[in-house]
């Protein structure tokens, strides 16, 4: 696993980890022996096959060919994980298709923006919605179909469609069959914040031209109960003693400005999970060093009701050289240097001041390594929320909001 945890400056005893180690994994073998509901994921990595993954390159590269944007079309875990990996390894769109984000928001200027972005030029949409139900994408889909309509015909239209949802019947599911638009299933037992490693995310990350096969066989690497013997657990245990200590907030801290979407998909990921039941971490982002001149001094000196996990890569993409004219001391050093020390220099300052830190690194950031990243959170997170009590899988809080925004409209 290229993956590391250092648990030194968590301020937890030891011994009090590996107690809770046999339980970790007596959670971690529930998710592979398919007691559980919505574990389709855990298995993904290695069912989802070569001739699949073939299928989805080939269908991306005809994308490519005919598109100069693709717009995807979903919300929470059905967009999330898509653009947290494109935004980490194809942040500038370097191949000619522009991947394009929508159906997240109610926003009519965000839409209005996307249609000129668009203008005359050639587009595909896809629609990834597993309920196929959802008022976000759906109606994002309803305005981006009739404008495609209207430039290409019905017939055009359906070849330029890909829909991503459950093989059972939904308005979308309905619809795109009749209308012969492309549809790749997804697994009936896999949930949207764990779906991000099958067509809802590979899809997406295809078209913008990045290796999902690398990113496949990361995960692969990672998908066994083996994988997660030991001590590999033991992030799950620390979040929960955590908790267990009175912790209310756990804050994914980044030096990178192009993890911002990680860490939403990470925010997803945990807060769906595991705040139910009235329990849970409440999962918090924040991006260094830009946040130190803000959220820094609560942090160093604010309610201290959280801890921090550091997610950070030690070999830097790109560097620069700050010139010799500079000012004293950083002049001829490189940024990535400095951003080191900012590392270094914020864990100790939160180490000294009692602040509790975990630090996840990875010695690179790249397809294969960014594939474990999301199997390895996923499966931390689902142990974590088992340790807790709590099913992983099911987000009955999210149906209130919906049911109440859902009288409104139909008022309107
Ligand atoms: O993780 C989840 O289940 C949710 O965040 C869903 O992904 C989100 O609500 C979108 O749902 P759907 O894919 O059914 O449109």
């Amino acid at each position: 696993m290229d993956i590391r945890v250092d648990i030194s400056n968590s301020g937890i005893d030891n011994s009090e980890i590996a107690g809770c180690r046999e339980r970790a994994q007596a959670e971690l073998k529930k998710l592979w022996t398919g007691e559980l509901h919505f574990t389709g994921w855990v298995k993904d990595p290695y069912e989802f096959t070569d001739e699949m993954i073939d299928e989805l390159q080939e269908t991306a590269e005809k994308i490519r060919k005919d598109s100069k944007y693709f717009l995807v079309l979903g919300v929470g875990g059905s967009f999330m994980g898509a653009k947290a990996v494109i935004d980490l390894l194809d942040p500038e769109g370097d191949n000619n298709t522009k991947v394009i984000f929508a159906g997240y928001n109610f926003s009519g200027r965000y839409l209005h923006q996307i249609m000129n972005t668009i203008g005359d030029s050639d587009f595909s949409i896809c629609v990834i919605s597993k309920s196929g139900s959802t008022t976000e994408t759906l109606s994002a889909y309803g305005i981006f179909k009739e404008l495609m309509i209207r430039k290409y015909g019905p017939e055009e239209t359906a070849r330029r469609t890909y829909v991503v949802t459950e093989h059972k019947s939904s308005f979308l599911f309905d619809q795109a069959s009749a209308e012969g638009a492309r549809i790749f299933d997804l697994a009936l037992d896999i949930g949207g914040r764990y779906s991000v490693l099958t067509p809802v995310g590979l899809l997406p990350v295809a078209v913008a031209g990045i290796d999902i096969r690398k990113i496949m066989e990361g995960a692969r690497s990672l998908a066994s109960e083996e994988a997660f013997k030991g001590e590999a657990l033991d992030y799950s245990i620390v979040r929960n003693l955590f908790y267990e200590k009175g912790k209310k907030i756990e804050v994914f801290e980044f030096f990178d400005p192009y993890c911002a979407y990680f860490g939403e998909w990470l925010k997803q990921l945990f807060g769906e999970s595991e705040g139910k039941d009235g329990k849970g971490l409440f999962p918090a982002s924040l991006m260094f060093s830009r946040d130190l001149h803000s959220m820094g001094q609560f942090l160093q000196q604010g309610t201290q009701c959280f801890f921090e996990t550091f997610i950070t890569v030690d070999e830097p993409g790109e560097d620069v050289q700050i010139p010799d004219s500079a000012m004293k001391p950083f002049a001829g050093k490189t940024i990535e240097k400095i951003n080191k020390c900012a590392v270094n220099g914020v864990a100790d300052a939160h180490t000294k001041a009692g602040i509790p830190v975990v630090r996840i690194s990875v010695p690179e950031m790249n397809a294969n390594v960014l594939g474990q990243m999301l199997y390895f959170f996923e499966t931390q997170c689902a142990v974590s929320a088992l340790l807790s009590g709590v099913d992983p899988f099911n987000q009955p809080g999210v149906e209130a909001y919906k049911k109440e925004m859902r009288s409104y409209i139909e008022a309107l």
